[in-house]
């Protein structure tokens, strides 16, 4: 037997867990935007291009000398940046192609370059495991 008072407890109960439910798939949809907002799920044009494309170690060794030696290294064994060798074994090609264009991990600047510029340096990154 159900007295009033307990009918209206249960239908309290049912709503907040109907207000709980509704709260988290705001919060998931919420994190979820701002997820896709920022290229998680995005396959980003540039990588793809970038790895299309078959990189010269010729021209990555020479581009790596100018552009990261000063900080990484005259060959790649750590100075003010970390040791790079080994590096595509921590990090798989789309990290690294974020880590050298994103300029997310300051003092490292964040590089501008053409695909096939950053295809040359990947090459480069591959050969010295
Ligand atoms: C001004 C100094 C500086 C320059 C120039 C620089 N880097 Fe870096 N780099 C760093 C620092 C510092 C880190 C470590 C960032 C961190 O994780 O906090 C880093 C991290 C990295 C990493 C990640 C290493 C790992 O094990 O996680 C890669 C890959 C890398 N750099 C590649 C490059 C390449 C390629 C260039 C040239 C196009 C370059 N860097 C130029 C300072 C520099």
């Amino acid at each position: 037997m159900t007295t009033p008072s307990s009918t209206a407890t249960g239908k309290t109960q049912k709503y907040s867990l109907l207000i709980g439910v509704v709260v988290a798939l705001a919060a998931s949809a919420c994190i979820f935007l701002v997820l896709f907002s920022r290229g998680h799920f995005r396959a980003d044009p540039y990588i793809k291009s970038t790895l299309n494309l078959d990189g010269s170690l010729n021209k990555g060794s020479r581009l790596f000398r100018i552009n990261c030696a000063g900080c990484h290294g005259i060959s790649a064994q750590g100075l003010l940046g970390p040791n790079l060798h080994q590096v595509s074994e921590r990090l798989n090609d789309t990290q690294i192609i974020r880590q050298v264009i994103e300029g997310r991990t300051p003092p490292m600047p964040s590089f501008k370059m053409e695909p096939q510029t950053m295809a040359d340096l990947l090459k480069y990154l591959h050969s010295i495991n």
